[in-house]
């Protein structure tokens, strides 16, 4: 298993996490790797050589995240590393957790993202065309496309979820939005039993808003894909808690949903569980079920109790007092 802690909260989080995974028993060999702001300053490589041998031997990562300079400097390091292990599924389940409070304790959130990884405007394909005029461009194929709406509705089928809803904005981008659309549409066929929705995005948004608890599978390209899982992880109590995972055809690499958090990073206040979720997800990947139901379990328990929860969910503990309770639930 290769572990790359990251920067900013990651190494806060990413001990945390490992201590409460070990706990469960599981029998994890954690390789851990420097992937961090300063390590892609110092190698000037988008993804160092270590990283990509490590995660080529273990196939299977656990990461924190990484600080991206805005407006210039080196590209994400995220985005590199996606694209490079075409990790091209970014999974996120966003769901109502018991005992914390938000402005929708009376609904029950249970809905998840599939965001395209690969593309998009992501491609990071941008051109000064003459001073002050710039364009970025928004790369949609067919291939991908396909991909992704292909995971998503598998994942629905083989997991009892009833809808899946495309989001767009293909009235606007005909050709661009307007292609993965038709994909979507095209693999909806090939799956009766699932209803297939479509939103623009903008109204999308509003919905989700308004009323959370009647979405269920989200299909997304990269930007807006990126864009909603914030929103819906402020729906369910923030970033805190919200996990992730980046699936490809050979490789996983499992993530929150949340940054580096500079604003908080080196305090030992950064909510652990984002990222302890996400290693639930790695566990069930690895079939080590009994761990990951554990671990599930306990950290449910301890929100539950509410006593022990950090700051950002309105409480008091430090990111060990969360992470020793969450131990001792098990
Ligand atoms: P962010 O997600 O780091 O923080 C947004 C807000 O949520 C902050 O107020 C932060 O304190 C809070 N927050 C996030 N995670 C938290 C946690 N576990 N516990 C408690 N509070 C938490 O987003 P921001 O500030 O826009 O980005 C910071 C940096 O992170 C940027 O350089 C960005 O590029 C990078 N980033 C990296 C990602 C990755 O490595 N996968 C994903 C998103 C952003």
């Amino acid at each position: 298993m290769t572990l790359l802690p990251g920067d900013g909260i990651g190494p806060e989080v990413a001990a945390a996490t490992v201590r409460a995974v070990d706990a469960t028993g599981a029998r994890i060999h954690w390789h851990e790797v420097e992937l961090s702001g300063a390590v892609i300053e110092r190698t000037r490589q988008s993804v160092p050589d270590e990283v990509l041998r490590s995660l080529d031997d273990t196939k299977v990562g656990l990461k924190g995240p990484v600080t991206t300079p805005v407006a210039g400097g080196f590209q994400s390091v995220n985005v590199a590393l996606r694209k490079k292990l075409d990790l091209f599924a970014n999974v996120r389940p966003v769901r109502s957790f018991p005992g914390i409070h938000t402005r929708f304790e009376d609904v029950k959130i249970d809905l998840i993202i599939f965001r395209e990884n690969t593309e998009d405007l992501y491609s990071g394909l941008e051109h000064e065309v003459v001073t002050d005029v710039v364009t970025s461009l928004k790369v949609i194929t067919r291939t991908a496309s396909i991909r992704i709406a292909r995971y998503a509705f598998h994942y629905a089928r083989t997991h009892g979820r009833r809808k899946v809803t495309a989001i767009h904005k293909a009235n606007i981008m005909k050709l661009a939005d307007g292609l993965f659309l038709r994909c979507a549409r095209e693999v909806a066929q090939d799956y009766p039993e699932i209803e297939y929705k479509e939103l623009i995005v903008d109204n999308a948004s509003m919905q989700l808003v308004m009323r959370p608890e009647t979405f269920d599978i989200l299909l997304l390209p990269n930007l807006y894909g990126d864009i909603v899982s914030d929103l819906a992880a402020g729906l369910v109590g923030g970033l805190g808690l919200v996990p992730g995972a980046n699936m490809g055809q050979s490789h996983a690499v499992f993530e929150a949903v949340h940054g580096s958090a500079p604003d908080i990073a080196g305090k030992g206040v950064a909510n652990p569980t984002a990222l302890m979720q996400s290693a639930v997800l790695m566990l069930r990947h690895l079939d080590e079920r009994a761990s990951a139901d554990k671990l599930q379990a306990a950290i449910e328990r301890v929100y539950a109790d509410g006593k022990t929860v950090t700051p950002d969910i309105g409480g008091r503990a430090s990111t060990t007092q969360f992470t020793d309770a969450v131990i001792a639930a098990m």
